[in-house]
C-alpha cells in the first residue's frame, strides 16, 4: 500500500491512474480509524478501481485547542487496518499542516447558504469553515470522482454537497449511514478517550433518539426536544450541550410539522470534556 505525505507526490500519482481511466473514490479521514471510518473505505472500494484516504487532523475546524491537542493520532494503527482492508487498491495521503496550508494555517470564510449558522455551527465557530477550507484543498489535489462522507456527521455531509454545488466541483458526493456499536453508541474517533463509565453511560444518547423518534409519530418537535432535554437532567455523566429537531435539507429547527418534509433529530452530548454527536432520521 503506499502512503504519501507530499501533496505533489500524491498528485501525480492519482494524475497517472486518472490517465489509464481508474476511477478514483475519497475517504477523507481525521485518522483514529475505527470501523465506521472503514466502511466507506469498504463503500467507496466496491464502487471505484482505486481509493484514496486521507488522515489528517486538520487544525482550522477545531475551535477549542485542548481538542485539537487531545485528538488521537494513531497513524501507525490506521495503516495497518487500511492495508488488512486492501492492501491493492487503498492510497494514503497523510500529509503535514504544512504540506495542506503552505505555513499559513487560516481558514477560507464560505457561504454555504445559512447551513453553516445551526447545530455545530453555532455551538463550534468557525468549524464549517475550516471543514470547507480542507474538503476543498483535498479534492483539489485528489481529484477525485467520488467522495465519501458519513451521516454521522449529517450536517457536514450537507455542507459538503453545498460546497461542491457552489464551486461545481466535479465529485459526486457519497453519503453513508452510521456504522454503531452494538450497544448503539456511534462509532467516533474520540470514543477511545471514554473512561469505562462515560463507555457504560453512552448508549444512552441512541436510546432516547430511538425514543425521540417514537414520540415524534404522536408529539410535537417542541414536546420531543422538552421530552429529551427533561431525560438528561439527572443524568450525571452525560450533559446535553443541544437537542434538536430539523428540516434534514435546510436543517432549520423545525417549529411545526409538514407533510412531505424530511426531519432530522440532531444531538450533542458532552461526556466530561468529549463531546458526542449523534443524529436520526424521524421519517
Ligand atoms: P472524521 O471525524 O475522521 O470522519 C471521517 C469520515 O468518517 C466523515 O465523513 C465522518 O462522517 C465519517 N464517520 C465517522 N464516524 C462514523 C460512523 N460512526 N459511521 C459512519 N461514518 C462515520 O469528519 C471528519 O473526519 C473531518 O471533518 C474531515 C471531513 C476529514 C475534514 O477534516
Amino acid at each position: 500500500m503506499q502512503v504519501f505525505s507530499n501533496k505533489d507526490q500524491i498528485f501525480s500519482v492519482v494524475d497517472a491512474l486518472k490517465k489509464q481511466q481508474y476511477t478514483i473514490g475519497f475517504v477523507p479521514t481525521m485518522g483514529a480509524l475505527h470501523k465506521g471510518h472503514l466502511a466507506l473505505v469498504e463503500r467507496a472500494l466496491a464502487n471505484n478501481d482505486k481509493v484514496v484516504v486521507s488522515v489528517f487532523v486538520n487544525p482550522t475546524q477545531f475551535n477549542k485547542i485542548e481538542d485539537l491537542e487531545k485528538y488521537p493520532k494513531t497513524i501507525d494503527e490506521d495503516i495497518a487496518l487500511l492495508k488488512a482492508v486492501n492492501e491493492n487498491n487503498i492510497i494514503v495521503y497523510a500529509p503535514t499542516v504544512d504540506d495542506v496550508y503552505n505555513g499559513n494555517t487560516v481558514s477560507e470564510k464560505f457561504d454555504f447558504d445559512g447551513l453553516e449558522f445551526e447545530m455545530e455551527g453555532k455551538f463550534r465557530p468557525g468549524h464549517f469553515d475550516g471543514v470547507g477550507t480542507v474538503v476543498k484543498r483535498l479534492f483539489e489535489i485528489i481529484r477525485p470522482d467520488n467522495a465519501y462522507f458519513g451521516e454521522k456527521d449529517f450536517q457536514q455531509l450537507q455542507i459538503i454537497k453545498k460546497l461542491v454545488s457552489k464551486f461545481k466541483l466535479h465529485v459526486n458526493i457519497v453519503g453513508c449511514d452510521i456504522y454503531r456499536e452494538s450497544n448503539g453508541l456511534a462509532m467516533s474517533s474520540r470514543n477511545i478517550r471514554l473512561t469505562n463509565q462515560q463507555k457504560m453511560a453512552a448508549p444512552f444518547i441512541f436510546k432516547t433518539l430511538k425514543t425521540a423518534k417514537k414520540h415524534f409519530g404522536t408529539k410535537s418537535a417542541s414536546k420531543v426536544i422538552e421530552w429529551v432535554t427533561e431525560q438528561f437532567k439527572n443524568n450525571d455523566i452525560l450533559k446535553l450541550e443541544y437537542f434538536t429537531v430539523a428540516d434534514a435539507n435546510s436543517l432549520k429547527e423545525v417549529k411545526r410539522k409538514t407533510k412531505n418534509k424530511k426531519y432530522r433529530a440532531f444531538i450533542a452530548v458532552y461526556a466530561g470534556e468529549i463531546r458526542l454527536i449523534d443524529n436520526i432520521a424521524l421519517n
